[in-house]
């Protein structure tokens, strides 16, 4: 198995460019399902998950046509399609849910594995299922999947319980080709559902809203094809900017909307650093040690929770005590016992976080957990003094392109071990 083996203490400086968004990505591709033509992808990152999905549609019968080179993809979707999504590629990636609103309203119906807990939390999918029974489609459970059909899908007001990214984005999907209006309330405000919709419009899709917690979607006979540039990744953007401030260095990550990443622009202002907002860029310079600065993660446009485990490793070298309190997921502090290894002072008491931020941390072998958690050991790598190895990569290999050349770009001492 890979590991990742990083040389602390150098200050990051330079620039590099962040890779197509992932969690865009996912069911943007998803949603081609949808479509009676050949959609073409652009931006399209080559990363563990994005590989899950391309299996994933080709096991429904999709072709797929991936050239990771040019970071494009090409999907075609034939007349008729298996609608089962098994346990095997459900349970690789959760994500894989989200087929259930594009086979429903397409095909009529839709087999789709529960992807049972996670790594960061029971994460239960009762959000979908109401929202797309609203929509007029019949839900049984069975054996451990989600059986779905429904004649023609109809348009209806659906107010979500919570603003679920994923609920959103199956809603949406399946009332593109419901008949008549829907009305989506209570929707996620996150940037990559905004981009979704974009697909979704280029297909030819109906929306407004998107980006606003009502969502309107007339329905449409057919969607057809597109060729759409997948958004930045701004998480991916957050971490690399977490790094250049833990380590007190200069960079300027390229390719996003500055916009959509603003309340951890926000944050890392407090700890201290100089932002600059440009159009299509971010720039970030340290002014010495960070400050100790509290976080709540929230739904957009609130702090992101796939920013906590990153922000954690910064403040576990800030100078005074910070607060970090995690209200989206039960269970995301599986890094705070490796960032212990490394000399972190972090206790944890429920779902808030106290720490102690500590000058020097000191290299040590750790443990990936999950993907964000694996960033933030990746940061207090880098900032601690001597070797860190961290263990089980392929967790970040599902979400960070070419994390080791990007990183060795802005000077970082890290390498990849087979
Ligand atoms: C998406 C992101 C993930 C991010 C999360 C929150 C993708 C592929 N993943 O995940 O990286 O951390 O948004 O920003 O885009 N919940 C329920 N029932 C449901 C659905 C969700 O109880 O039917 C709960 C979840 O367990 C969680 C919370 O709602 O506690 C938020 O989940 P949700 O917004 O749905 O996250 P995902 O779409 O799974």
């Amino acid at each position: 198995m890979d590991k990742v083996r990083i040389i602390g203490g150098t200050p990051l400086r330079g620039s590099i460019e962040v890779s197509g968004s992932k969690n865009a990505a996912l069911p943007i591709l998803i949603s081609s399902i949808l479509s009676e033509s050949k959609c073409v992808f652009r931006r399209v990152p080559d990363l563990q998950d994005i590989n899950t999905t391309f299996q994933l549609l080709g096991h429904l019968g999709m072709e797929v046509d991936w050239d990771p080179s040019r970071s494009q993809v090409a999907l075609s979707s034939p007349k008729a399609i298996s609608v089962d999504a098994p346990y095997d590629l459900v349970r690789k990636m959760r994500a894989s849910v989200v087929v259930l609103g594009p086979l429903l309203a397409r095909y009529g119906r839709a087999k789709v594995s529960l992807p049972g807990g996670c790594a960061i939390g029971a994460r239960p999918i009762n959000y979908h299922l109401t929202a797309l029974e609203k929509l007029g489609a019949k839900i049984e459970l069975e054996g451990g999947y989600v059986i779905a059909s429904a004649r023609k899908l109809k348009g209806a007001r659906v107010g979500l319980e919570f603003p679920s990214v994923g609920a959103t984005e199956n809603a949406m999907m399946a009332a593109t080709l419901a008949e008549g209006e829907t009305l989506l309330e209570n929707c996620a405000k996150e940037p990559e559902i905004i981009d979704l919709a974009r697909a979704l419009r280029a297909m030819g899709a109906k929306i407004e809203g998107e980006g606003t917690e009502a969502i309107r979607l007339q329905g449409v006979t057919s969607l057809q094809g597109c060729d759409y540039p997948i958004m930045g990744d701004r998480i991916e953007a957050g971490t690399y900017l977490a790094a250049g401030l833990a380590t007190e260095g200069e960079v300027r990550i390229d390719g996003l909307e500055p916009a959509d990443l603003e309340s951890v622009l926000v944050k890392f202002e407090e700890a201290g650093a100089r932002i600059t907002r440009g159009q299509g860029f971010i720039g970030l310079a340290a002014a010495g040690r960070p400050r100790a600065t509290d976080v709540t993660t929230l739904p957009f446009p609130g702090f992101p929770t796939d920013m906590q485990a990153q922000f954690m490793a910064l403040m576990a070298i800030a100078d005074g005590t910070s607060l970090i309190k995690e209200t989206i997921f039960e269970n995301r502090f599986m890094h705070v016992p490796e960032l212990t290894r490394l000399g972190a002072d972090i206790t944890i008491r429920g779902n808030t976080a106290v720490i102690r931020g500590k000058s020097g941390l000191k290299g040590a072998p750790l443990m990936a957990t999950d993907l964000r958690a694996s960033a933030s050991l990746v940061i207090g790598g880098l900032c601690a003094q001597g070797e860190t190895i961290v263990n089980r990569v392929y967790h970040l290999d599902r979400g960070y392109e070419h994390l080791e050349r990007k990183l060795g770009a802005l000077g970082a001492r890290i390498e990849r071990i087979k």
